[in-house]
């Protein structure tokens, strides 16, 4: 198969959709490799590193676009994009089409065979393609509210580790999933005090376990919530309802109970944010301050770190990539995980929930991939 690799052209979208080391296993598993030139700029890798890998460069993107039997990228195909893509063609990136009806009338129309990595799902249940960023911007979230404590950044001047005769600063963590098991981890190695907020008990069981006394667990209560965002110096939002927008765990008016200068950190603000007064903001101008409380609210925290986070991105994409590139849409039918992917195909939605959110009528795939 010829899988083909465009540069991202999304606004601040450094990652890409293959590394050179991702690259070396497709062509050992005898397929092609079709990389736009610069495509790696944003990671440090060069054409040169892409053919080292084995990779043949292509001048344009609209090469690669009529040439390749796979795209794989990472953002969603912007409207200079999904022109080009075409029927026979297999697209595989994050497409978060439930709310971007356009994109999905352009796959439609494309006809175009389009497998989302956010709807991959795994034998437990997870996500394993949403893991590796939510991983990204756990551990990103503590670095984020370490900065933003500081005093010249707007914060309360505090050093989350403490020094020696000094206690160190407060974490409250509330959501214990991916993102907030690997905040605490940070906040932990940093020698913060760290407590996690969760509504699920086997999770706050699992993470005492996990963290051997090192953490403290609460129940999310709206007590417990509160108490700990008015003993916190960061807060950081790690909240997931599958499929709904985030609640709003912490309102305006609890911010005058805050310690002045403390931060909230808002990872689940692209869900629509679990603090009532946060709004998205960008990795040019990444905080905000709303009655003295710092926010940080980046919709997409893993850009900042586009070498490690396309590397973690592309460790678990590989596997589910090399089955549609050695089987086609074969693939489909031998792993019902990476079929939950499958969103669009032949100009319908194929898959139910990505449907319905659209309104738009759902179709069973099985009778148009045996076409
Ligand atoms: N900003 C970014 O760049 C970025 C990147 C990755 C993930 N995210 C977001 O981070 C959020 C967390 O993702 P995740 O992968 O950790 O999800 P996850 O499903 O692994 O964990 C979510 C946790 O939240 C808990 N929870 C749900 N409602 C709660 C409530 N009311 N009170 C307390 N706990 C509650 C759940 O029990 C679960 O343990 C999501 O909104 C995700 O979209 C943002």
């Amino acid at each position: 198969m010829l899988i083909g690799v465009a540069k991202e052209i999304k606004v601040g979208e450094a990652r890409v959709g293959l590394t050179p080391a991702a690259v070396v296993e497709y062509v050992a598993h005898g397929h092609e490799v079709l990389v736009e030139t610069g495509a790696g700029a944003g990671i440090r890798a060069d054409d040169a590193a892409y053919e080292a890998a084995g990779a043949t460069i292509a001048r344009t993107a609209a090469e690669v676009f009529a040439r390749a039997d796979m795209i794989v990228k990472v953002k969603e195909p912007q409207p200079a994009e999904w022109k080009q893509l075409h029927a026979g063609q297999i697209l595989f990136t994050y497409l978060h089409l439930a709310a971007d009806p356009d994109q999905a009338r352009g796959l439609i129309e494309s006809g175009v065979t389009a497998v989302a990595y956010e709807t991959v799902t795994d034998p437990r249940g997870g996500l394993p393609l949403l893991a590796p960023m939510s991983e990204v911007a756990g551990r990103l979230s503590i670095q984020a509210a370490a900065t933003a404590l500081q005093k010249p950044n707007g914060g309360r001047g505090v050093l989350l580790g403490g020094v020696p005769g000094v206690p160190p600063g407060k974490v409250a963590v509330i959501g214990g999933g991916v993102v907030g098991t690997q905040a605490a981890q940070m906040a932990v190695g940093l020698g913060a005090e760290v407590t996690i907020i969760d509504r699920s008990l086997p999770r706050l069981r699992a993470l005492d376990d996990l963290f051997h006394g090192r953490i403290r667990t609460r129940y999310a209560t709206r007590e417990a919530i509160r108490d700990e965002a008015f003993t916190a110096d960061a807060v950081i939002g790690a909240v997931l309802i599958p499929g709904a927008s985030a609640p709003k765990l912490i309102s305006r008016d609890m911010l005058a109970g805050m310690k002045p200068g403390a931060v909230l950190v808002d990872v689940a603000i692209d869900q629509g944010g679990c603090f009532e007064t946060s709004h998205p903001t960008t990795h040019e101008d990444p905080t905000f301050v709303v009655d003295g409380i710092v926010h940080y609210c980046v919709a997409n925290m893993p850009g900042a770190v586009p070498l490690t986070s396309s590397e973690a991105l592309n460790n678990a994409t590989l596997p589910f990539g090399l089955a549609l590139a050695d089987h086609g849409l074969a693939a489909l039918g031998r792993d019902p995980h990476l079929r939950n992917g499958l969103n669009v195909h032949a100009g319908r939605i194929v898959h139910p929930v990505v449907a319905e959110s659209l309104g738009l009528p759902f179709e069973e795939p099985d009778q148009l991939l045996a076409a």
